[in-house]
């Protein structure tokens, strides 16, 4: 038998002294082992020692096995339990997996059975302490203002925005939706001496028409209907700092004349008024569309895209930079942990490799929103493949049996893909439990409880899935 990895310390309680013994004699070249014949026993020796493992029996004499499981969580919840149970009792201990509990045993059991549930259970910490590691990496490199990313173009955009920074010069961002244009012209702005002036942003797309202009240059009392007080435009309120003109391309094209003449000359009038204003402001302008066809259709004037277009800086596609894609996610999760008081400490590698294969159409704005939601529909530390979003994961797989879900929560969408996936997975292997855990990737008394939480009993005539021998050697 190859031997586990370290020493790690484990804890059994069990009121059944014969079978403390002969766990101990098991155990006892690859773990440092104590024992304890009651839950109250076991809550002491937890509190003197560095316990990282306990096999706890469900039925015990004094406090019952859930109530120590909910305390020994309360005491230190990094110690993972295993809740061991009789036959009889395996919904309870499905309940304990909600309780937190790692997994569960059925009595009786094998000790290869045992052994491999613990060392499964000791790279789950493993798991744990790289991801807590990686993270620790993660936070020393933030490499330009809030802007997290290591690949070789992020890299290059840094350089070319530490060279401009300084300067006056118009910068024009260009990259799809989602890809962090707007945060790109922050981090120049803060970049550069005028950090300490306004950064004012307008969004050339989101303000009705009508109003671009008077949004822009301002209007003076009784310009139109409407404007009852003298308002001061953007262009004022940058005065000495950046203005950052957002989907630039969206700009009607006389506002695109009056634009330019403003950039040409840095001076405007508000809208309605004759008084002639002068400004000092950087402009960073961006857009998602592309400027250079809008010019050969003679939708964006060509004049003003080459006054704009001084420094162009394009922001490649997320797809394009996957390298990149660990390092996002551990971002969010800290900041959506924080945000919503969870704990979520990572991701297993299958799950960071589904989260680096897809295709992000939405780019960094739409891997945020994954996250965000991950992490306020979940209470496990370790998130892994079947926590990710269907979408996700169909893209990856064929989709083509995936039953179409409509009207329902993402946690029922979720019920309804791993009931449908371990159906499927049951009847192409005749039912056979112990080769379609092996394939899932997770215990066998995992499977048992998940198929009897979801509902999934064979057809009148296939071998029942809860027969009375669970752990049969199938
Ligand atoms: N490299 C990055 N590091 C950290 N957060 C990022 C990064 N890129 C984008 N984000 C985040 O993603 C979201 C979208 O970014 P942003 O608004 O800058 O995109 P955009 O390119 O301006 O998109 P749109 O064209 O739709 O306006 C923001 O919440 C932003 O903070
Ligand atoms: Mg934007």
């Amino acid at each position: 038998m190859s031997s586990l990895e370290g020493q790690a310390s484990i804890l059994i309680i069990d009121d059944d002294s014969s079978l403390l013994e002969s766990y101990t004699v098991l155990l006892e070249d690859e773990f440092q082992v104590y024992t304890a014949a009651t839950g109250e026993a076991g809550l002491e020796l937890l509190r003197q020692e560095a316990i990282s493992i306990v096999l706890l029996d469900i039925r015990l004499p004094g406090i019952g096995g859930m109530d120590v499981l909910r305390q020994i969580k309360a005491i230190d919840e990094n110690v993972d339990v295993i809740m061991i149970t009789a036959v009889k009792n395996v919904r309870v201990a499905v309940d304990a997996i909600k309780l937190g509990a790692y997994d569960y045993i059925v009595k009786p059991f094998e000790i290869d059975e045992m052994l491999s549930l613990l060392r499964r259970m000791l790279e789950h910490q493993r798991l744990l302490r790289e991801v807590l590691y990686l993270r620790s990496e993660v936070g020393r490199h933030l490499e330009m203002g809030d802007i997290v990313g290591r690949s070789p173009k992020m890299r290059q955009i840094y350089e070319l925005m530490s060279r401009v920074a300084d300067t006056n010069a118009t910068v024009l961002i260009s990259g799809e939706s989602g890809v962090g244009k707007e945060l790109v012209a922050r981090a120049i702005h803060q970049q550069s001496q005028r950090r300490a002036n306004p950064f004012v942003a307008v969004n050339c797309a989101a303000v009705s028409e009508h109003l671009v202009e008077s949004e822009l240059f301002g209007h003076e009392r009784g310009a139109f209907t409407g404007a009852v007080e003298m308002r001061r435009g953007k262009f004022e309120l940058a005065h000495t700092g950046t203005l950052f003109l957002d989907e630039i391309g969206s700009l009607r094209l006389d506002l695109q004349a009056k634009l330019l003449r403003v950039l040409q000359e840095r001076e405007f009038q508000r809208v309605g008024g004759t008084k002639t204003l002068r400004v000092d402001v950087r402009i960073i302008a961006a857009s998602n569309q592309d400027l250079r066809q809008m010019v050969s259709e003679h939708t964006f004037r060509d004049d003003l895209f080459y006054r704009l277009n001084v420094v162009p800086l394009h922001v490649p596609p997320l797809r394009d930079r996957r390298d990149d894609i660990p390092l996002l996610v551990n971002h969010f999760l800290t900041k959506y942990n924080k945000a919503f008081g969870r704990d979520v400490q990572g991701f297993t590698p299958a799950a960071i490799a589904v989260l680096s294969h897809y295709p992000w159409p939405g780019n960094v704005r739409e891997l945020e929103n994954v996250i965000e939601r991950l992490v306020a529909i979940n209470r496990r530390r370790l998130l892994d493949v079947d926590d990710m979003p269907l979408d996700l994961m169909s893209a990856k797989r064929d989709t083509a049996e995936t039953p179409f879900l409509h009207g329902t929560d993402l946690r029922q969408a979720k019920a309804e893909f791993e009931r449908h996936f371990i159906l499927k997975m049951l009847e192409q292997h005749s039912w056979n439990q112990t080769e379609v855990a092996k394939r899932l990737g997770i215990h066998r008394n995992t499977l048992l409880g998940k198929m009897d939480i979801l509902q999934i009993r064979p057809a009148a005539g296939s071998k029942s899935p809860l027969s009375k021998e669970p752990l049969e050697n199938d």
